[in-house]
């Protein structure tokens, strides 16, 4: 199968797409032939060794300290599925599905575990938009929900409202009852606000840390504050959850912990299927919007992986393979 392989950390240049051997699905997982793949901000942060903050040797730990360990990013994709392991009761052939890999979805086929955050694709949704839900979604539930503790009637404010992360933020926070604030540049005021958004905050006009209104929840998704900015325009219970940390801002989140008022809430994304399925119910309810700012055949997805870098995407960036665009795709091989 064709794959886009990076064998050292580099430029988007350093991507090659390449013959390599089809992965296969295993007792418990499936094979997805990938009709749409995301290329993300973890995507081109694992390519360019590009890890915030004083977390330089931490990321490349995880990702290879001399080379990259995972040769084929690609952390979301959607499909249909080709080879379903002996052990899988949930998924069958031909099945459309969508989820979130971690790695490997920059390539004709994926395996994924089928207990993992895979799950049907909504009803309605294109595979690009499919393939754009994982990963800004999964930031964005887990993010407000379980970082943000997010409740009914809160006033949120997203900063990067109308980047990956961000677009997903603005509609699922509105989705949990509150009262959404986000920043955008000039071009993309309407835009956050046809997401949901009560106020949009134009960045090129207004600093937000210096606005009247308090919050409950500052979720910057865009990198663009400190907590000592961030923490004028919260509540004295406040909570600040910054996606963008370094080893500065955790060490500050543990003394904001022991000292009490407002806090700093820092983690990681979460991939699980519990969480994947109900991306794709609020999607096929119409709750959920994926909006794919800028696409790309795979054959440029160096091109795409640059757009990505730019930090000035709207919505996600997707790579499409042929077969999504030819009448057959509806009638993949079982391989
Ligand atoms: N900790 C985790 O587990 C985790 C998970 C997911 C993501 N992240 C991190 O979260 C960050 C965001 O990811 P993303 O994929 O959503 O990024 P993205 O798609 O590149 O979006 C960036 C957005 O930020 C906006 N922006 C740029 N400058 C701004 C400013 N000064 N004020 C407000 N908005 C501004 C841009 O809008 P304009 O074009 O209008 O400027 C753009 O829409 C990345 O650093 C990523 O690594 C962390």
């Amino acid at each position: 199968m064709k794959a886009a392989v990076y064998e050292t950390y580099g430029p988007a240049d350093v991507l090659k797409i390449k013959d390599v051997p089809r992965p296969e699905a295993g007792e418990n997982g499936v094979l997805v032939q990938v009709y749409a793949s995301a290329v993300t901000s973890a995507d081109w942060r694992m390519r360019a060794s590009a890890f915030p903050g004083g977390l330089w040797l931490m990321g490349r730990l995880m990702t290879g300290l001399i080379k990259p360990r995972h040769k084929i990013l690609g952390v979301a994709f959607a499909g249909r599925v080709v080879s379903v392991g002996a052990a899988v009761r949930g998924f069958r052939l031909g099945d459309p599905v969508f989820g979130f890999s971690g790695s490997g979805a920059h390539a004709e086929y994926v395996a994924v575990d089928a207990d993992g955050p895979v799950a049907r694709m909504p009803e309605g949704l294109g595979y690009d938009e499919a393939a754009a839900i994982p990963f800004g979604g999964l930031s964005a539930l887990v993010f407000l929900r379980d970082f943000g503790k997010i409740t009914v009637g809160q006033k949120v404010l997203v900063t990067g409202a109308s980047g990956a992360v961000g677009v997903f933020a603005v509609q699922i926070a509105k989705h949990f009852g509150a009262e959404v604030t986000g920043v955008a540049s000039t071009r993309n005021v309407e835009f956050v606000r046809s997401l949901g958004a009560a106020r949009v905050v134009d960045y090129t006009q207004d600093d937000f840390t210096r606005g009247g209104v308090q919050y409950d929840v500052v979720l910057d998704t865009a990198g663009v504050s400190r907590f000592s900015q961030a923490k004028r325009v919260l509540k004295p219970d406040g909570v600040y959850v910054p996606l963008e940390f370094g080893l500065q801002t955790a060490l500050h989140a543990l003394w904001r912990k022991i000292a009490g008022g407002k806090r700093i809430a820092i983690g990681v994304s979460g991939d699980s299927k519990a969480d994947t399925e109900t991306l794709a119910n609020l999607a096929e309810q119409g709750a959920l919007r994926s909006p794919v700012g800028h696409r790309y055949r795979f054959a440029d997805i160096a091109d795409a992986h640059r757009q990505a870098e730019s930090r000035h995407s709207r919505g996600t960036v997707v790579v499409t393979f042929e077969p999504m665009h030819a009448k057959e795709a509806a009638v993949p091989q079982a391989v």
